[in-house]
């Protein structure tokens, strides 16, 4: 095993992704490529519903923040769990769509919904929107009154938690682009607005509080202001918030140093808070939404790419070059993310050489990770970076004109294509001559 437990060594010394042989889907289906194990998305799916369930109640509802891994497959997969999805466009709406997702079951999200956002996902049947600001209220109303129906909806509300983790990634901070701060007052006010809006029905609340996150501390904290903050819109406007939607944010083991998070007892935990900050306030326990992208595919993904150079400037450091980077990889370009990598065909030999991996792109910031531990590489070997399942396809480029890689679901150890490969052809389609 390295890192989790689908990730092995075979008997050729080759790295193994859900059983399947990584220098074989190398061969098979070229580099740089994405490989995905199905069965680890489904087994986390499966964690998620399970334990919502047992531990907030049968009308929980989990939903896969598809942001994180975006393509027509995966809300098949989600549909068949019996998942609900977050979609944050139209694009990732008419990919769920596509699939044939439950309507009712997805969520729309997106602090800047165009009107055409709105009045697709209203032709669409959208179940709920979560509306982000006074604007979408009132063009979501207008919206929906022109059609003459009620739009169920959750209102994002930012209850001012630092969970700790890099910047870029805070979102439940007060001084955010997202939401209605609870301390400035914003928050009761697009409340009241919404309790009083025509076609629209206040159904809950929704709060993010960031991502990549290890502790539940942060969790609790959110769910303390939050269920405070029901209390109070109970008091000063007697009214009944049925839902409330904690979002996403468990973190995911990329590297050795990670702890590896048992999500089944965090929801435990998380559910225990809940249920007693609810009984100190005095309300109802509302129907629980949780919205988990990372934690249910990061850790099913590998990227394979094929060694180019390596460069060994005395003195400075060792460089390895690879046929992809940061247009199929951009998180240690803007994140600095932490990964595990490795050489594919000599898996089982010590990592015991250092180097800085570089992508193949006109930009010395394209790297996938610095002071690396990785076995010694030449031209012509299979470089893995593991747990790639979240965020890098869905963050892809064609910078540098460099096609987007395929997606190869692995299930039971058998491969197939779920997202071709792009061709020049396609990053050509658009150009008018
Ligand atoms: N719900 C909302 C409203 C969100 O904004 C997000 C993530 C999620 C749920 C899912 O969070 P997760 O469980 O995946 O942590 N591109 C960054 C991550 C950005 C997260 C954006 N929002 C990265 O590569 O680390």
């Amino acid at each position: 095993m390295i890192i989790h437990s689908h990730f092995d060594v075979n008997e050729k010394g080759h790295l193994t992704i859900g059983g399947a042989d990584a220098v074989e889907l190398a061969a098979q289906f070229g580099t740089p490529a994405y490989i995905l194990d199905e069965n680890v998305i489904r087994e986390n799916i499966r964690t998620y519903l399970r334990a919502a369930a047992e531990y907030f109640g049968a009308d929980a509802l989990p939903l896969y923040a598809s942001k994180a891994l975006c393509f027509t497959g995966i809300y098949k997969i989600a549909a068949e769990e019996g998942m609900g999805v977050d979609c944050v466009s139209g694009g990732e709406l008419y990919t769920a769509k596509k699939a044939g997702f439950p309507a009712e079951k997805i969520y729309f999200h997106g602090n800047n919904k165009t009107d055409k956002d709105i009045s697709d996902a209203m032709d669409m049947g959208v179940g709920t929107f979560v509306v982000d600001n006074d604007d979408e209220l009132s063009a979501l109303s207008a919206e929906a009154k022109r059609r003459g129906v009620t739009q169920r909806i959750l209102l994002r509300i930012t209850p001012g938690i630092d969970p700790h983790t890099h910047k870029a990634v805070v979102t439940g901070n007060v001084d955010s682009k997202f939401g209605n701060a609870i301390v400035t007052g914003q928050a009761m006010n697009i409340v009241k607005r919404a309790i009083a809006t025509e076609g629209v029905e206040l159904a809950g609340l929704h709060c993010h509080i960031g991502s990549q996150i290890f502790d539940i501390e942060p969790f609790a904290d959110a769910a303390d202001i939050m269920i405070r903050f029901i209390a109070d819109i109970k008091k000063e406007c007697d009214f009944e918030i049925k839902e409330l939607n904690l979002g996403g944010g468990l973190g995911v083991r990329y590297t050795e140093y990670d702890r590896e998070i048992n999500y089944a007892e965090a929801i435990r935990d998380i559910a225990a808070v809940v249920t007693g900050y609810c009984r100190e306030n005095g309300i109802k326990m509302p129907r629980v939404i949780l919205e988990p992208g990372r934690s249910l595919v990061a850790a099913a993904g590998a990227t394979l790419y094929t060694v180019g150079s390596v460069k060994e400037i005395e003195g400075f450091r060792n460089y390895i070059s690879v046929d992809g980077g940061m247009p199929d990889n951009p998180r240690y370009a803007l994140y600095q993310s932490q990964y595990t990598a490795l050489i594919a065909n000599r898996a089982g030999e010590p990592r015991d050489y250092r180097a800085t991996l570089a992508g193949r792109c006109c930009e010395s910031g394209d790297l996938l990770g610095e002071n690396m531990e990785i076995q010694r590489a030449q031209r012509g070997d299979i470089l893995a970076v593991l747990v790639t399942g979240a965020y890098n396809y869905s963050m892809a480029s064609n910078y540098n004109r460099l096609p987007r890689p395929p997606i190869i679901m692995v299930k039971d150890g058998v491969p197939r294509v779920a997202v071709r490969r792009e061709t020049y052809e396609d990053i050509t389609a658009n150009d008018i001559v």
